[in-house]
């Protein structure tokens, strides 16, 4: 093997190993999230996956897939999201009527900290 080879394939082996250790990084970040999101009743409404309706019936709270496909390109989802999540959504605005019942959503910062809404936040922006 030539000193370039092993270089090469030092490198590409690095490159591997980084990617492994992101994937690694990212399921401890979905299963602290999920932790969080459960732990403060957020699965009373809402699903991760989008699921579609039976028998008609819409869900309570939008899935978490479909608030991703809505909010991920907008700069400064994060921040709005996060504030939604603990003070409620604008009842006059129901922007889910095709995908949730299109009621409000009551404020849930008696039960998550600013924080942790923020993190379950960031991890609903990255459903795809
Ligand atoms: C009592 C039911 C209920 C609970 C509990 C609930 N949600 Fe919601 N959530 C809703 C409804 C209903 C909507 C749609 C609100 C709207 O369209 O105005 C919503 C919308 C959202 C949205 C999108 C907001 C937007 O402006 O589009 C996010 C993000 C969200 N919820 C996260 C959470 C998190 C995180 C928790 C737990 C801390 C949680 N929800 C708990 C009912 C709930």
């Amino acid at each position: 093997m030539t000193h370039s080879t092993l270089a090469q394939t030092l490198s590409a082996l690095a490159l591997v190993l980084t990617a492994s250790v992101a994937c690694a990084q990212q399921d401890a970040v979905a299963e602290q999230s999920k932790k969080i999101a459960a732990g403060a009743g957020c699965f009373t409404c809402h699903t991760i996956s989008h699921q579609d309706s039976k028998d008609g019936k819409l869900p309570v709270g939008p899935a978490w897939q479909d608030v991703a496909a809505q909010y991920r390109d907008k700069p400064g989802a994060a921040e709005f999201l996060t504030r939604v999540v603990l003070e409620g959504s604008n009842p006059y605005a129901s922007h889910w009527k095709s995908k949730a019942a299109g009621i409000a959503m009551p404020p849930n910062a008696v039960a998550i900290s600013e924080s942790d809404a923020r993190k379950v936040v960031y991890w609903i922006l990255s459903l795809k």
